[in-house]
């Protein structure tokens, strides 16, 4: 058993799906790459597997395996697309792809038909991010390559917002004007997508997308709405909780320096809190002299530096304070609660890389629905 534990609550991610489903009127591309954004991605695809998505979007092929071992009966759309190498295990397996190159457009037709089968594909535009994808104005030269070569279905084409989540639309809706000309183009060539998509949770949040039947959100199923914007149309509950304990108290006179490079020296006799969390645990030695930490309820600081396995804190202010107390680093103790949030602003960051580092260095534990 160890002392820090990441807790994450499964039945606050279905509720998400169920508020991000309600809120778009539209079918929902879960997505769970990068471990579910630290959440874990086979518990939480197997949280959302009845709540019916239409697809997992997961990022590569090493993903889509797992998550197909794991019993996933939902289709599974790989969204970095593949090397020319992963295309046999793509055609046996049944993924989905995202496809924007004209010589694996060629390989997976030559895969597919020698199997006798055929490998449903989705059309990766870029609209003006500038990342991955046919850029918006190649797509009618590579759907005429595409179009002609057997065992492959053009099931789908999608793109994503680079800026959704500010305020400012006016980037947004170029990429939307852009997506809608490739979808008009498509048209012309008689290809009738069952699938299209573009809304992340910036879009789905601020209703700025294009629905088009299918949205893509990701951390708002975690809990989170994109850094910069808070989510006024639906209430999203975190599910990622982060708790420690503290293992050493220890009453020191002032001017006492603490942990490495003696960055922080104590103003008045204080007592010194040490708790077994460090930068090995995904908590940023950025918030060295900068986080804060739930004690019996009570907001403490962080002081000295950050360590690789250990953090001091001073909980002076903490009535009645033991060995043994439980600390929270994300999540509600009393009355405060820390949120992904507040840590990114405080390293200059984003929420989504807070719940990756933690989520993915710890041990997590679960809370399953109820029913
Ligand atoms: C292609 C794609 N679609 C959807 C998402 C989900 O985005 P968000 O977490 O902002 O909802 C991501 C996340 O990076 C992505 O890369």
């Amino acid at each position: 058993m160890t002392t820090n534990k990441v807790i994450i609550d499964l039945g606050a991610v279905r509720h998400n799906f169920r508020q991000i489903k309600t809120l778009a009127g539209a079918g929902v591309v879960a997505v769970v790459k990068s471990d579910a954004y630290g959440h874990g991605m086979i518990p939480v695809a197997q949280t959302l597997e009845p709540e019916g998505p239409t697809y997992f979007g997961v990022f590569e092929l090493e993903e889509a395996m797992e998550l197909k071992a794991s019993g996933c009966g939902v289709p599974i759309l790989i969204m970095m697309g593949i090397l020319a190498e992963q295309v046999s295990a793509v055609v046996d397996n049944g993924f989905t792809v995202a496809l924007f190159q004209k010589a694996i457009a060629r390989r997976i037709s030559d895969a597919a038909q020698q199997r006798q089968t055929v490998v449903p594909v989705h059309i990766k535009v870029d609209t003006g991010m500038t990342r991955l994808g046919v850029t918006w104005a190649d797509l009618p030269d590579f759907l005429q390559y595409v179009l002609p070569l057997k065992g492959i279905h053009l099931k789908g084409m999608f793109s994503h917002f680079a800026v959704s989540d500010e305020p400012d639309l006016a980037f947004t809706n170029k990429q939307r004007e852009r997506f809608l000309w490739a979808v008009n183009e498509s048209d012309k060539l008689n290809i009738s997508f069952d699938d299209l998509h573009v809304s992340n949770s910036g879009a789905i949040l601020t209703k700025k997308g294009l629905d088009f039947g299918l949205v893509r959100p990701g951390i708002a199923l975690y809990g989170s709405s994109p850094a910069k914007m808070p989510s006024k149309n639906i209430s999203l509950k975190r599910a990622m909780s982060f708790k420690s304990r503290i293992v050493q108290l220890r009453s020191v006179p002032a001017d006492t320096p603490v942990s490495y490079g003696c960055t922080y020296n104590t103003k008045s006799s204080s007592t010194i809190a040490t708790i077994p969390v460090g930068y090995d645990d995904g908590y940023n030695r950025l918030l060295s002299n900068n986080g804060e930490v739930l004690v019996r309820g009570t907001r403490v600081p962080v002081v000295g530096r950050v360590c690789m396995n250990l953090t001091m804190l001073d909980v002076s202010s903490v009535e009645g304070v033991s060995v043994g107390d439980e600390a929270v680093l994300l999540g509600a103790q009393g009355k405060e609660e820390i949120t992904a949030e507040e840590i990114a602003e405080k390293i200059g960051t984003i929420n989504y890389e807070i719940y990756c580092s933690i989520g993915k260095s710890n041990l997590r534990s679960y809370l399953y629905p109820a029913e």
